[in-house]
């Protein structure tokens, strides 16, 4: 049925192979390759009031939270909209400041998270305009925001959310196009972007094809690690963070993301032998910067797990992702480092689905 494995051995590999086909459904019949353009009908916002937000605050707790990080990066690269992303649960504590040109993003994959709920609910009170991007059709989230955009990945059964993460990061993709052609993003741009959103469900298939190799490295280095660092560069950020994430929901193996420039700021302390660092080096205006980051690593007799587009002798070993627009490449990156964390997990002999100490959705405060 509906709910079942489908011959996996877990609904956490089950939903990471469906990637190329849940990606697919978050974008079909939303790309208009006429005009460059995105439709998103649920938005229930005019072509006007879209040009009218000056700024963007995308609200969301986890996994969701680090999808909007890719979010605001998106909007603020394509729309040229400054935009960016809080935990839910912060964002409501701290009484923030509700303005009338800001458009609110509130993220779930469930739709019923009570940190996220709570923060709609006291936008909607204090007049802000708040849109949903929600995988659960008509859950209480979706249910109280004004518009925005359903995900169509299906349901998530295990604890640890991946088809949601890329689906979510995508539907950004296409609101940051939609925010962007009503502004300044030219027609050229808009169809590079169009064009990069089209190749993505191959590309993850493609990705999806190394899993032994990712295997055999979540054997070598997670297996027994003391600990992990994650790190990356602006867009390689908010991958590294969810990366961290994943292996320390499912695996229990102690994990820290740091942006790369900050490592030398504190954390660089905690690397050697024994803790190994996985770095996402996308090719990127950054690729230099990252690589002169790897050789400090390396100094310190730290061990490399380099994810990006290519190999280099500054690490170890390198998972090579298919290139994509480099706007849209964070999606792609996630891949590995799902596979990584659902393999270690396994090798560790965890409940991959039901990781200890948490539950699918936090529908308390
Ligand atoms: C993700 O792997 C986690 N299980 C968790 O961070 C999750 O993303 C978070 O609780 C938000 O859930 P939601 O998307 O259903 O609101």
């Amino acid at each position: 049925g509906h709910y079942d494995t489908g011959g996996y051995e877990h609904y956490l590999l089950k939903e990471i192979s469906e990637q190329p086909d849940t990606v697919g459904r978050t974008l079909r019949g939303r790309i208009d390759d006429r005009f460059h353009i995105a439709h998103l009908g649920g938005l229930n916002m005019d072509a006007r009031e879209s040009r009218s937000f000056r700024r963007v605050k995308i609200i969301g707790c986890g996994s969701a939270y680090y999808s909007g990080q890719i979010g605001a990066q998106l909007i603020e690269e394509l729309a040229r909209i400054p935009a960016d992303a809080e935990p839910a649960s912060e964002f409501r504590y701290r009484s923030p400041v509700v303005e009338a040109d800001t458009l609110y993003i509130a993220i779930s994959q469930s739709g019923e998270t009570y940190d996220t709920l709570a923060a709609v609910q006291e936008l909607k009170r204090k007049g802000g305009r708040v849109l949903g991007i929600v995988n659960t059709v008509g859950s209480a989230i979706a249910r109280e925001c004004d518009g925005g955009v359903y995900l169509h990945a299906g349901p998530e059964v295990s604890v640890a959310s991946t088809k949601a993460f890329t689906s979510t990061s995508a539907a950004f993709a296409l609101l940051a196009l939609h925010l962007g052609r009503v502004r300044d993003l030219s027609p050229a741009d808009g169809r590079r972007i169009c064009d990069g959103l089209r190749r993505l469900p191959d590309q993850i298939k493609e990705m999806l094809t190394q899993e032994e190799h990712i295997r055999e490295l979540a054997m070598r280095y997670a297996k027994d690690a003391a600990g992990m660092m994650f790190v990356g560069r602006v867009r390689g950020y908010p991958v590294a963070r969810e990366g961290a994430q994943k292996l320390k929901e499912i695996s229990y193996v102690h994990a820290e993301a740091y942006p790369a420039s900050e490592l030398k700021h504190g954390p660089l302390a905690l690397i050697g032998p024994e803790m190994p660092t996985v770095a996402i080096v996308p090719d990127d205006e950054l690729l230099d910067k990252n690589l002169t980051t790897l050789g400090e690593i390396r100094a310190r007799s730290g061990r490399i797990l380099m994810v990006g587009h290519r190999t280099t002798d500054q690490a170890d070993d390198c998972i090579v992702v298919p290139k994509n627009e480099t706007e849209l490449d964070p999606i792609l990156l996630t891949i590995p480092l799902q596979l990584f964390a659902y393999h270690a997990a396994v090798a560790l002999g965890r409940d991959v689905d039901k990781p200890r100490n948490l539950a699918k959705s936090v529908t308390v405060e």
